[in-house]
């Protein structure tokens, strides 16, 4: 067990046999998209090509048959809970869900850190999703077994961030030299901050576009800068929808506002319909992490330029190469 406080990397190297292709995650947590490089993008992207292959033909895998997952989702969550739930059964594995943390004893008062080191005792790996930013750093400074992050409050949300960009690939072909534009509620929208970080490690030009409270944190904006992309914020989506490669809108973050006043004075700021997408390319495409609440118009679903879609079915694909590199299958 890691001395508390002690971050707790390489869990299984010391004692395990290396029977294993050492592909840089066995054994790893994955809490931040400061992780990745561009190669192991390229990896997790090749074994994630290979596992939307195995579920065409095939349905499941016993690759992880024997092993358990906790999914442990202290925030609501439709498609990262089941997408690793899925991933992990599609690859033979089984799932301790706990989505209700109500029914657990956390609702006793139970601390992060005795509820992790509970929780691994029964499991070999654990995905946690927490409101408070850095809670996926605390869980793996105390386990032995691997974290991955599903999200911590308005920090990181590292595999919706790999599947974006798994996405961003499989549309256009290509992740450089493109033009993103983020829009919405890039203060508080964790998937933003994590796809930016990681389009960073790209030729990207970058378009903020948000209501003034909602910007992008500056020392995002700065460190975006500082890597030598062109970052531009506005206010106006029009000004930049002719431009864009890639169309990334998000949700106003309800939950994040003290006060809701203020939500509702910026929740309706953008609305992506058919006319909008009159001034947009041919070729682009148009993702949101999901769920949406009137940010896209259900009109845009019929545009060949809609990719939210398979976006989130991608995420099945990235989260079963991620489970089964962790997990030293892969
Ligand atoms: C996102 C999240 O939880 O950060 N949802 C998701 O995981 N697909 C985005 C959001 O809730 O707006």
């Amino acid at each position: 067990m890691a001395a508390i406080g002690a971050p707790a990397h390489n869990h299984y190297r010391s004692n395990q046999p290396s029977d294993h292709a050492d592909n840089g995650f066995y054994g790893q947590d994955i809490l931040s998209v400061r992780q990745f490089s561009r190669e192991k993008l390229s990896y997790i992207f090749g074994v994630a090509g290979e596992m939307e292959t195995l579920v065409r033909r095939f349905g499941s895998a016993d690759l992880l048959s024997g092993k358990v997952l906790a999914n442990l989702f202290y925030e609501p969550s439709t498609r990262t809970a089941s997408s690793f739930m899925a991933a992990m059964v599609r690859l033979g594995g089984r799932v301790i869900p706990i989505n209700e943390v109500h029914y657990s004893s956390v609702s006793k008062g139970e601390s992060l850190p005795d509820t992790i080191r509970t929780l691994e005792c029964y499991t070999d790996i654990i995905v946690l999703r927490h409101p408070e930013m850095g809670a996926a750093q605390i869980a793996a400074d105390y386990a032995r077994k691997p974290i991955i992050n599903a999200g911590d409050g308005v920090g990181e949300h590292p595999t919706q961030a790999l599947l974006d960009l798994y996405t961003i690939t499989r549309e256009l072909g290509k992740l450089d030299g493109l033009k993103v534009a983020m829009v919405g509620d890039l203060k508080y929208g964790r998937t933003v901050h994590s796809l930016t970080r990681l389009l960073s490690l790209y030729s990207t030009d970058f378009y903020f576009v948000s209501p003034d409270i909602l910007r992008l944190p500056a020392d995002m904006v700065a460190e975006v800068r500082a890597r030598g992309h062109r970052a531009i914020e506005v206010e106006d989506v029009h000004e930049v929808i002719g431009e864009a490669d890639v169309l990334y809108v998000t949700r106003v973050q309800k939950e994040r506002f003290n006060d809701l006043a203020v939500y509702e004075s910026v929740k309706n700021h953008y609305v992506v319909d058919p006319e909008l997408m009159t001034a947009a390319k041919e070729k682009m495409v148009v993702m949101h992490p999901l769920p949406r609440v009137g940010e896209i118009s259900y009109g845009v679903d019929r545009d060949p330029r809609e990719a939210y879609f398979r976006q989130m079915e991608n995420g099945m694909f990235i989260r079963m190469a991620l489970l089964a590199a962790v997990l030293g299958k892969a």
